[in-house]
């Protein structure tokens, strides 16, 4: 079948065998990630002209193979500017779904100035977000089509920008001041937001619609899994299962639309169930309750918690399941929904980076792992 991937194939390989030839007519060695292994110092102009090509054709065919789901997560940092334009001006529900629209109606439509918004726009084009066609004009991409279709998208990128990008520029001063900590006050987020609550959570409920902002953010993650199929939930039959830490229930919602004999509680923080505990129905309630406390809700089949355990230090992820053992019967079932971490190396390089990412966001919100 040939494509666009076949035909960005065949460009990649037809710029190595051309690197390959440069290289040994020149006497150079292959490029290698030691600390001599860079050959760009040599490469005439020529070669430069092909290494770009190369890394075009890669660049592009990484993008149309990626999820587009994952962009942010590839570039967050580098392109908060633009997620800040399109969140702030809802730039991305003024850019029609067939069609496009050019810089200066979309300039007119959200309040920005236009040439601010080409600039940014353009920015945010190279990397995926948006398409310009035909010049001067924009529309959607597969990644930008989600801000208008799942919520969860502009969420998502508010609070990286919020919540975990200010902690970046205070993780080597947290390191300086609490060396070893586990504690979840002693974090390079509690630096960056002057914070004297005693956890990254508590400091989202000190401000409205923070707390609800990353429950809504959180389900953009949940989309990533189909855990109404991949566990054998009818083995619960008409039982109970209980969310310890289950936000506003997307994936609680998730299991009893498929399951509907199963009776779901969902737990969480006060200020969480306060705007969750408005979506209840179908067999799933809301309750409030803290996970360090003794469980509650007694005998349940079932008591899950997902998502919850990588965002403390060991000794607090033990505490969190002690605090079940009281409400355990016979059989009753424990179920830990969480990315692991195998060795480092072990997993595929694009996995592997993404965990790094994430696992450097937990030590610096939670002293987590
Ligand atoms: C990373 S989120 C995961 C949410 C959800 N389980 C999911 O999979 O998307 C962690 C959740 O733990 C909740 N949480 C934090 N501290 C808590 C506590 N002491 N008791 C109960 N829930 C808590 C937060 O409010 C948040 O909803």
């Amino acid at each position: 079948m040939d494509n666009r991937l076949t035909t960005l194939a065949a460009s990649i390989n037809e710029g190595i065998s051309k690197l390959n030839a440069y290289l040994s007519e020149c006497n150079l060695p292959c490029p290698s990630f030691e600390p001599s292994g860079s050959q760009y110092d040599h490469f005439n102009s020529d070669a430069e002209g092909i290494a770009v090509g190369i890394l075009d054709a890669t660049q592009e065919l990484h993008d149309l193979v990626r999820n587009p789901r994952d962009l942010p997560f590839d570039h967050h940092f580098t392109l908060i500017p633009v997620h800040d334009v399109i969140t702030n001006f809802g730039v991305a529900r003024k850019v029609p779904l067939d069609g496009d629209i050019s810089y200066a109606d979309l300039a007119a439509a959200t309040g920005v100035e236009r040439g601010a918004l080409t600039r940014l726009l353009r920015y945010g084009i190279v990397s995926r977000i948006f398409q310009e066609k035909r010049p001067g004009f924009v529309s959607h991409s597969a990644y930008t089509k989600l801000w208008v279709e799942d919520k969860g998208t502009e969420s998502l990128n508010a609070m990286i920008r919020d919540d975990i990008f200010p902690g970046r520029n205070y993780i080597a001063d947290a390191l300086e001041k609490w060396p070893g900590a586990d504690e979840p006050h002693q974090t390079a987020f509690q630096l960056a937001e002057k914070s004297s609550q005693p956890t990254f959570f508590h400091q989202l409920a000190q401000t409205p619609g923070r707390a609800e902002r990353f429950a809504n953010s959180m389900s953009y993650f949940s989309r990533f899994e189909n855990i109404a199929e991949d566990y054998p939930w009818e083995d619960l039959r008409s039982g109970t299962l209980v969310e310890s830490g289950g936000s506003q229930g997307h994936t609680a919602f998730k299991i009893a639309e498929k399951h509907p004999a199963l009776k779901i509680v969902v737990q969480d923080m006060p200020e969480v169930i306060a705007f969750a505990k408005t979506k209840e129905g179908r067999q799933v309630s809301f309750m409030e309750h803290d996970f360090f406390k003794e469980q509650p809700v007694k005998g349940a089949d079932a008591y899950m918690i997902r998502w919850c355990l990588h965002a403390w230090s060991d000794k607090y992820a033990a505490r969190i399941l002690q605090a079940l053992l009281p409400a355990m019967k016979e059989g009753t079932k424990v179920l830990v929904v969480e990315a692991v971490t195998p060795p480092f190396g072990s997993i595929p390089h694009t996995l592997q980076c993404r965990l790094c990412e994430y696992d450097t966001s937990m030590l610096m919100l939670g002293s987590a792992k």
